[in-house]
């Protein structure tokens, strides 16, 4: 049943989810758009969106869809996804309210996926820890930091990545860092695979000095990316055969400021696609960003490769690894 088709399968899964979000205690709402939960500000409708607020109940939802056979995604903040104008036919489960509580053990620091990443800097800089100071304004949860192995200014959060605890079978389970293949803007969880928190392991330094360093990447960050939101960040990865970077490329292109009707080419940051107004589209992001792919493929020789998550309301949806199909 991953993609209802007709009027008594929709009863029936609406059915079944209704169950299960009263048997396992969650928030089940209809009637939301990715244009309110992406900081894009675009995307169509949602059939439902999932909100546990422990652990235990996000590994409990994905097992119950997983064993119904109904399709789901996990959703941060949305800060790094691209998700299109039509209707949503799957669940999305958002991380926003398992939030938890910050635990700390001297070096040790462990975190829910749905924590803020720019709090938790703050807060472990406070703590007097270092290691992520250089994410300090990256817009995002600490879940979708670690999907994504998020980076800036000589810091990546899988570098410090203790464990990661996981959703397998219904029950939370913890996984070693070094089982996981931390590379550039990429992590090697399988697709299916719920990420629900982590322990960091951060080295000890003077509090003033973090907070200094954290506060200089920040303005450096204020000084070269567009801010008030309305982007994904970098859309593209830097190429690993250019020395030179994806935003430099598109830069020296003349492209700062191109559009496509309401989504502009940053004129701070090439790299940064931006929205606007309040009916700003998914599909006017993807044509721009294609055309900025053409156009480096044609002049650069250069095939560049999306950073930012593109969701299409007929790909395919995530299940539980542990159920079959
Ligand atoms: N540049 C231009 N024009 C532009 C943008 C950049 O000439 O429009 C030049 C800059 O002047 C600089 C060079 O390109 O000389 C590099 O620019 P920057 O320092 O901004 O770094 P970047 O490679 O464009 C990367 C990450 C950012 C991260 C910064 C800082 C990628 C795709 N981008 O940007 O990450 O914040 O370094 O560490 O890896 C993200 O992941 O979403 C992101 C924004």
């Amino acid at each position: 049943m991953s993609e209802p088709t007709n009027e008594s399968q929709i009863e029936q899964r609406d059915a079944a989810i209704g169950k299960l979000a009263a048997r396992l205690g969650v928030r089940a709402e209809r009637g939301r758009r990715f244009a309110e939960l992406t900081s894009l500000r675009v995307g169509g409708s949602i059939d439902w969106v999932i909100s546990p607020e422990t652990e235990a109940q996000a590994a409990g939802v994905v097992h119950a869809l997983g064993e119904a056979g109904i399709g789901w995604r996990a959703l941060g903040s949305g800060s790094n996804v691209l998700a299109d104008d039509c209707e949503h036919h799957y669940v999305v489960l958002s991380l926003k309210d398992l939030k938890g509580e910050v635990h700390f053990d001297g070096q040790l620091v462990q975190v829910s996926a749905g924590y803020s990443l720019p709090r938790l800097c703050v807060d472990v800089a406070r703590q007097g820890l270092s290691g992520i100071e250089g994410l300090g304004g990256i817009p995002g949860t600490v879940g979708g930091a670690l999907w994504m192995n998020a980076g800036a200014y000589e810091h990546e959060i899988g570098k410090v990545t203790e464990t990661v605890r996981v959703a397998r079978g219904g029950q939370v389970v913890e996984i070693r860092g070094s089982t996981v293949q931390w590379n550039y803007r990429h992590a090697s969880f399988a697709e299916g695979e719920l990420l629900l928190g982590a322990v960091l392991r951060l080295q000890p330094d003077d509090p003033e000095k973090i907070l200094a360093r954290m506060e200089e990447a920040k303005s450096r960050r204020m000084a070269t990316q567009p801010h008030g939101g309305r982007s994904a960040g970098c859309f593209f990865k830097n190429p690993p055969e250019s020395s030179v970077g994806t935003g430099k490329i598109i830069d020296e292109m003349g492209m700062k400021g191109a559009r496509r009707g309401t989504a502009v080419v940053s004129p701070v940051h090439a790299n940064f696609i931006v929205t606007e107004g309040e009916n700003a589209r998914a599909e006017d992001a993807l044509a721009l960003a294609e055309e900025i792919r053409e156009r480096v493929k044609r002049e650069q020789g250069i095939e560049l490769e999306y950073e930012v998550e593109l969701w299409r309301s007929n790909g395919p949806p995530k299940r539980d690894p542990d159920v079959p199909e």
